[in-house]
């Protein structure tokens, strides 16, 4: 083997808050990277982390985690965009949005300018609009530009149904498709108990009195999540993380694995101008297919209103030059 012509699989994480600092804490654990950089508009934040990690090194799986430069985009395989500003008080969500987009715009035109070759992944929410926002300034194809979507949502509909059923997390099936927020859609049509289709193992397991209530008190409890964790603690991030590495995993070992990224449609589902959690196939290439799955009318519909609203929101952005 010609040792001269391996390369690390680099990871560049632009945000070293709470979500950036877990997903490279996570990462880190996971050994799929030899280069971790954590890249922030805080340079002390950025170096306190890094360094925090970097003790770690010892336990960890090999790895190298150091403060990243903008040139580092240039031979990275993989950037997460994690990067966003807080509300200020008094400040509407519109403002807020407009002050993120401005942000993933930046980041973007720094990592073309770098010439990169990486898969980015958008992190930062509302994230399926600031994805749109990062596709369409990168002129990139859609495919290298998707967001993290309804991956993180489509892991606590698991876990939810996993309690309620009282099935092991791993045989339990099921995907959130659409915003990764209020207008998610639970697509109970691909959700399955170790391939038993939900609707014949209700029927076996015959523990729900009533299960059209209970299905839609699980979808509710999916889409509060984050509320609740918020009212807990301020903010989310472990969860997340894993998600990360689980996105990070698919595209740095080539899996075709089928994840629920955030990719820009067109035509799919009967949906363009959007960018929203669907089922993709994702490789080293970063979405390689978006699977089109025939959904029954209730739940096409309910995904169509999911991209109305976030069509709205991109409207409202008004972004000049950039969409
Ligand atoms: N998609 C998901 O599933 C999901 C889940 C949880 C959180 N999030 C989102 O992730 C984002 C980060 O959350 P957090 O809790 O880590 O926030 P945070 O405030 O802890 O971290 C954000 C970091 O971004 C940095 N930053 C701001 N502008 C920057 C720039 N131009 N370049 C580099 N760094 C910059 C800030 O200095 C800060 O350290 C938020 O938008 C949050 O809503 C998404």
């Amino acid at each position: 083997m010609n040792g001269d012509n391996w390369k690390p699989r680099k990871v560049v994480i632009v945000g070293a808050g709470a979500v950036g600092s877990t997903f490279a804490y996570t990462l880190a654990q996971s050994g799929l990277a030899e280069e971790i950089g954590l890249l922030d508009a805080n340079h002390e934040l950025a170096m306190g982390q890094v360094l925090d990690l970097a003790h770690g090194q010892a336990f960890f799986p090999s790895v190298q985690i150091r403060e990243a430069q903008k040139a580092d985009y240039a031979d990275a395989h993989l950037i997460f965009i994690t990067a966003g500003s807080k509300q200020r008080p008094g400040e509407s969500r519109l403002a807020l949005l407009q002050r993120n987009a401005k942000i993933i715009q930046d980041v973007m035109d720094e990592i073309v300018r770098q010439n990169s070759s990486a898969v980015v992944v958008v992190v930062s929410n509302p994230v399926d609009v600031l994805t749109y926002v990062a596709q369409k300034r990168s002129g990139w194809p859609r495919g290298r530009v998707i967001g993290s979507g309804t991956v993180l949502d489509s892991a606590r509909f698991r876990y939810l149904l996993s309690q309620y059923c009282g099935v092991d997390v791993h045989n339990v099936h099921a995907y959130i498709l659409g915003e990764h927020g209020d207008s998610e859609v639970a697509a109970w049509s691909l959700t399955n108990m170790a391939g038993v289709p939900i609707e014949q193992y209700c029927v076996l397991c015959g523990k729900c009195e009533d299960w059209e209530a209970s299905r839609r008190k699980i979808a509710e409890a999916v889409r509060d999540s984050a509320y609740h964790i918020i009212d807990y603690k301020g903010a989310t991030w472990f969860a997340v993380g894993l998600a990360l590495t689980r996105i990070a995993g698919a595209v740095l070992r080539n899996e075709n694995s089928v994840l629920t990224v955030s990719a820009v449609l067109e035509g799919e589902y009967n949906l363009s101008g959007v960018s929203l959690g669907v089922p993709c196939i994702l490789s080293q290439r970063g979405v390689d297919r978006i699977l089109q799955v025939k959904l029954p009318p209730a739940e096409q519909n309910a995904l169509a209103r999911s991209a109305t609203v976030l069509q709205e929101m991109i409207v409202q952005l008004q972004l000049p030059g950039s969409l």
